[in-house]
């Protein structure tokens, strides 16, 4: 893309050095921060017997104590605020499935660098001053609708906030408007692609030419698919409420090789989800986030469960993730084997037959887990290809992945379809 590089802002133009510099600089200050306003963070510091002031490399940080969504929901709601209540200008909420959500806050200042990092987040996905957006995260608590809103406006583009559902009118207001931009789920967007089919519109035909999916894991295979239906580039963002919300992370439309990490304002480590240890760039584990620069509500060392590698940067000074295998809560232990839904899209995919819609049922036969991949036929397979793919997809799940499982192959139209984030695990298991 001509003259790509004249757009970036001051962070991404630091080379390596100044940017571990900026990252020590502002990591001790939001150490401090922490330890002086959050008593949660205070006691717990105390109580590792380490001090913000003891943090004098990159490094260090490894001495201080981690912050889980267990901590967050025993401060609820706002026990993990740094600012008083006046500064706080918005109010989120994770989309936990269970118990208490998590409420996040943002002051002015807060806003201010996600609708930043969001606008940079859109300019890596090829988005340019002046282009349309349609918004199709949900609008609400969530913080993908409006956490994308304020990113499009911030980079000048016009914003259609269409959030999810009504999925008919989204597709006529895709037409009329003309977007060239499209963020929503990536499963979403599938749904979509069913409308466009129902009201007989090529998906190619559309004035979109990107599309920015995240909010849940999907993979390679996912992106072909997409990028073939609609003629557009697909990239990858992620962002998680506790860090900020989306532009946490951000894959470039030029690259598509994984998600630069903004990590001039949010300091990535990978650990063993087990031991806690960190673990070298390049290894897999659990990502962990510090966030340097955040005031109404900062995290020390958050441990998001999502599962990743870093890798060094390549269109950006930044170091890379990986895209998210999956989170750890949606690990499914089959006979000893841990398996991810993830590696099941990737299956369904390539199969021929079989439309890009699956389920995990998850049941239990006497004391064993079992797995049903219940997946949808296209509407032109023949009894004989549906056949085929059953038997082809329990083959790769077990050559690949080395568990057995069922598979069923459902007819088209009969599985649920996704709104927002799509529920892959139905645990049936009682
Ligand atoms: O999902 C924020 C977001 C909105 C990101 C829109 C991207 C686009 P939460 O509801 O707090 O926030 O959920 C965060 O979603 O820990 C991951 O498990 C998952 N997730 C988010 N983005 C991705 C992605 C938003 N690109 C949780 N790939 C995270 C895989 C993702 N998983």
């Amino acid at each position: 893309m001509a003259g790509a590089q004249d757009l970036l802002d001051a962070g991404e133009r630091l080379d390596a050095e100044a940017l571990r510099e900026l990252q020590l600089e502002r990591l001790r200050a939001s150490l401090r921060h922490t330890y002086e306003r959050v008593p949660f963070y205070r006691e717990a510091f105390d109580k590792a017997g380490v001090r913000p002031e003891d943090c004098t490399t990159l490094a260090d940080l490894a001495r201080f104590p981690f912050t889980t969504k267990g901590d967050l929901r025993a401060n609820y709601p706002y026990g993990m605020f740094a600012v008083p209540q006046d500064r706080i200008r918005r109010i989120h909420a994770s989309s936990g499935t269970t118990g208490r959500p998590t409420v996040v806050g943002y002051t002015d200042g807060d806003l201010s660098l996600w609708a930043d990092m969001v606008a940079r987040s859109i300019r890596a996905a090829g988005g340019r001053p002046g282009d349309t957006v349609h918004v199709a995260y949900g609008y609400g608590l969530f913080t993908g609708g409006l956490g994308a809103h304020y990113g499009a406006e911030r980079l000048g583009c016009t914003v259609v906030p269409a959030s999810g559902g009504m999925t008919a009118r989204q597709v006529q207001l895709i037409q009329d408007l003309k977007p060239g931009i499209i963020m929503v789920t990536p499963s979403y967007m599938l749904t979509l692609l069913d409308e466009f089919e129902r009201q007989g519109v090529d998906p190619r035909s559309t004035s979109l030419r990107v599309g920015i999916f995240g909010a849940e894991p999907w993979t390679e295979q996912m992106r072909q698919e997409i990028e073939g239906r609609f003629a557009i580039d697909a990239v990858d963002i992620y962002g998680l409420s506790e860090v900020i919300g989306p532009g946490v992370a951000q894959e470039c439309v030029e690259t598509k090789d994984g998600l630069h990490i903004w990590e001039d304002h949010f300091y990535p480590e990978i650990v063993d989800p087990i031991t806690g240890e960190v673990l070298p760039d390049g290894e897999e584990g659990e990502l962990v986030f510090t966030s340097l620069t955040k005031e109404a509500m900062p995290v020390i060392r958050y441990r998001t469960r999502d599962l990743t590698r870093l890798l060094p940067g390549t269109a950006r000074v930044f170091r890379r993730m990986e895209k998210i295998t999956g989170r750890s809560d949606d690990m499914v232990i089959l006979r000893g084997v841990n398996l991810f839904p993830t590696q099941i899209e990737e299956i369904v995919l390539r199969t021929p037959g079989v439309a890009p819609h699956f389920q995990l049922h998850l049941t239990r036969e006497g004391r064993l887990d079992a797995l049903t991949v219940r997946a949808e036929a296209r509407t032109d397979a023949t009894r004989e290809t549906r056949d085929a793919a059953a038997r082809s997809i329990a083959t790769a799940v077990k050559d690949s992945i080395g568990v057995t499982v069922a598979v069923e192959i459902v007819d088209p139209e009969t599985l649920e379809r996704s709104v927002g984030k799509i529920r892959r695990i139905v645990d049936l298991r009682g």
